[in-house]
């Protein structure tokens, strides 16, 4: 039996003739493709401004500089996710502020926010962990009162929508990844939608070398954070059949919830009824197996040619974040060390969804 991996980029043979196109057309660095992309990223989440980069942590970047983050400042984040926002923050100076996250979404506790507000604080940040999307109710009101600015993380959440709303767009700026593992990808990539003219207009400075129209006129010390012509084109041709892709995932994930259900002890992810997610790995808790090793289930697993994964890291168990070590992230640090995630994408098939259910089952009950 060949290895079922983790996880499998979804890529067809429709996406292959666009990428053919935009390598024949001989605009294989910028390209009319990538205004393509952009265009359809704002239609299909209905947002004004969409801006591709090369990756999920430049999109993030991006917006950093344009806000003019400096040392001293402080953003918020949740200690459970992928650390990308965070590290930006570390590199840069800026410290980061961690906040719990819930024991059921995964995602930021927003009651938990505003005590961590102080005068230096300029950012908050929101990631849609696992295709989940963050209570935006709630950071809204925050928002509101604090005038602070919301950068949703969605990453992990491309197509999933809350209230019928497309994540991404809850924001003051959403930004997206299209690395392999993600709902679409280019290999690597990413994008920035926000509805902000301005802020808008000096990102996509800092995204072409702080130049606007003059050749070699900078304006801005800015960075080359472009997407190409040739990935641009797999994600054009890609978010064109987003939905049936969407489709899949959700069968996927029912077919496990099905699997799962007469086991009350299998803790899947919580997704509030107004969620509709686009799931993007199957997140277990394992809390409750006290004397199972998550490290020898995931090799037990191997063995039965499975690949799962571990949840993330906490800042509290990253000794690159020991200076900003917090003994009020109990649920991130317990979550951090019992999560595990099982293989879902497009090209799993339902009989290894039975295959990868009863193997867990037997291992874990
Ligand atoms: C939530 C989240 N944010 C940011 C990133 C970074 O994206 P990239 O790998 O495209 O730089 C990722 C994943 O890779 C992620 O999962």
């Amino acid at each position: 039996m060949k290895l079922i991996p983790w996880a499998k980029p979804t890529l067809s043979s429709t996406d292959k003739k666009f990428l053919i196109k935009s390598f024949n057309s001989n605009w294989i660095s910028g390209g009319h493709y990538v205004n393509k992309l952009e265009n359809s990223f704002a239609k299909f989440l209905k947002s004004k401004k969409t801006l591709t980069v090369n990756n999920g942590t430049s999109a993030i970047h991006v917006i950093y500089l344009a806000l003019n983050l400096k040392r001293g400042d402080e953003i918020i984040l949740p200690a459970y996710g992928y650390m990308a926002a965070s590290n930006l923050a570390l590199q840069m100076g800026i410290k980061p502020v961690f906040v719990d996250v819930d024991y059921e979404t995964f995602c930021i506790n927003v009651n938990k926010i505003r005590k961590k507000i102080t005068k230096k604080t300029k950012l908050i940040v929101a990631i849609n962990t696992y295709g989940n999307v963050c209570d935006f109710k709630e950071l809204k009101r925050i928002r509101k009162e604090t005038g602070i600015f919301i950068l949703e993380d969605a990453a992990e959440s491309l197509g999933s929508t809350l209230d019928n709303r497309q994540s991404g767009t809850f924001g003051d700026f959403g930004t997206f990844s299209f690395q392999a593992t993600k709902n679409i990808t280019t290999g690597e990539g990413g994008i920035v939608v926000t509805n902000n003219k301005e802020i808008y207009k000096k990102m996509s400075l800092y995204r072409n070398h702080g130049i606007y129209k003059e050749r070699y006129l900078h304006l801005l010390p800015g960075n080359n954070f472009r997407l190409t012509n040739l990935q641009a084109s797999i994600g054009f041709s890609q978010l064109k059949r987003i939905e049936l892709i969407k489709k899949r995932r959700k069968e996927i994930f029912f077919l496990y919830k099905e699997l799962f259900k007469k086991n009350r002890n299998i803790k899947l992810q919580k997704f509030e009824q107004n969620i509709n997610p686009m799931v993007w790995t199957l997140a277990i808790n394992l809390d409750y197996r006290k004397n199972l090793k998550r490290k020898k289930l995931i090799g037990l697993m191997m063995r039965r040619k499975i690949e799962t994964r571990n949840g993330f890291y906490s800042p509290n168990r990253l000794s690159i974040y020991k200076k900003f070590k917090s003994n009020d992230l109990e649920i991130s640090d317990k979550i951090s060390e019992n999560i595990i995630c099982l293989p879902l994408y497009n090209a799993l098939s339902n009989k290894n969804v039975k295959y990868i259910a009863k193997n867990f089952l037997e291992l874990v009950d």
